[in-house]
């Protein structure tokens, strides 16, 4: 499945959520990638931490590569894969000079080029793409490579009223380019359960029959501090809340699979980091993962993470 997370609103958690659900899909055995289009790098630096040098290998050798004829004909995009130290978790990296060629590859009707070149990737079972706080060339390009958007929502009054414009531009995407597209739901970040205003709003936006996913994610300091790390949240602390949350929103978005949490202690509502050695969890829920994104010729790979 190709999703895009996608919200033209800076800082609702769209690079967080991109990471941390590739981070759990890589985790419980599907062979993931993420895929940065902002050029903050922020999904980036956040999986594949400062020490990794994605100079030559980022997204924009990949768009140059598509306004130049010298490699037509090959798939430049696998050779602009980063593997991270994560077993199954490999990244496209974004590049803070992609808006020096943007008008260029609108110029020349590139848009298509990045679903050409995602669609024909086979060794993944999930990709996920971390788009830009804008609807332009490059957030179109995602929308039109994605079977699925996810759209994060972070209980703002201002973000609710954009929703309905967000939700017409996929609309008016999958009308004009791409009729696979589908809002696969709004994912409530940074929820505090006991203000009143999120639930109002929230209770709002479902009355009014907008696709609101049934997990929602907390606001925790711990997501600050994963940023800080560099260690999506799987890794850093398995047992916190919030990365149950984000385990629930998984589960939520795979309904075939075995919820990770079943016969594994990962201390479900204390909030307290107790091991960070819970690896086995995504060995034993992967053959239904891969049944589940029905892809063919998936490998399993299991071990703990290697270093940078
Ligand atoms: N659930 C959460 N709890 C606490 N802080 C959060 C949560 N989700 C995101 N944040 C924080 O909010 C800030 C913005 O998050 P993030 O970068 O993921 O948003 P974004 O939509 O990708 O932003 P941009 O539009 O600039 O790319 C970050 O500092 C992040 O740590
Ligand atoms: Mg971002």
């Amino acid at each position: 499945m190709r999703r895009v997370i996608f919200n033209k609103k800076g800082g609702v958690g769209k690079s967080s959520i991109a990471a941390n659900l590739a981070a759990i899909s890589a985790h419980r055995g599907l062979r993931t990638l993420l895929v940065d289009l902002d050029t903050q790098c922020n999904s980036t630096r956040y999986v594949l931490g400062g020490g990794v040098d994605t100079s030559e290998r980022n997204i924009g050798t990949f768009y140059a590569q598509t306004l130049s004829f010298r490699l037509r004909g090959r798939n430049e995009l696998t050779d602009c894969i980063t593997r991270s130290r994560y077993p199954n978790l490999d990244v496209i990296a974004s590049n803070s000079e992609l808006g020096d060629i943007m008008s260029q590859l609108e110029t020349r009707h590139k848009i298509f080029k990045l679903r050409e070149a995602i669609a024909s990737l086979r060794q993944y079972d999930a990709i996920y793409i971390d788009t830009p706080p804008a609807y332009n060339f490059y957030t179109l390009s995602a929308l039109i490579a994605a079977e699925a958007c996810l759209i994060p929502f972070d209980c703002d009054e201002f973000s609710r009223q954009a929703l309905y414009s967000l939700l017409e531009n996929v609309e008016e995407t999958r009308a004009d380019h791409n009729p696979e597209l589908e809002v696969e739901g709004i994912i409530v970040n940074q929820y505090q359960p006991r203000a009143s205003l999120p639930q109002r709003v929230v209770e709002q936006l479902r009355t009014e029959g907008l696709p609101i996913l049934d997990a929602f994610i907390s606001s925790s300091v711990k997501m600050r501090e994963s940023h800080d790390v560099g260690e999506p949240l799987i890794y850093m602390a398995p047992n916190h809340k919030l990365t149950r949350e984000f385990v629930d929103l998984f589960n939520l978005l795979h309904p075939g699979f075995a919820p990770i949490g079943q016969g594994a202690d990962l201390g479900r509502d204390d909030g307290v980091d107790q091991d960070d050695t819970n690896t086995d969890v995504a060995c034993d829920a992967g053959q239904d993962a891969r049944d589940a994104d029905q892809e063919e010729g998936a490998q399993l790979h299991c071990s703990a993470p290697t270093g940078a």
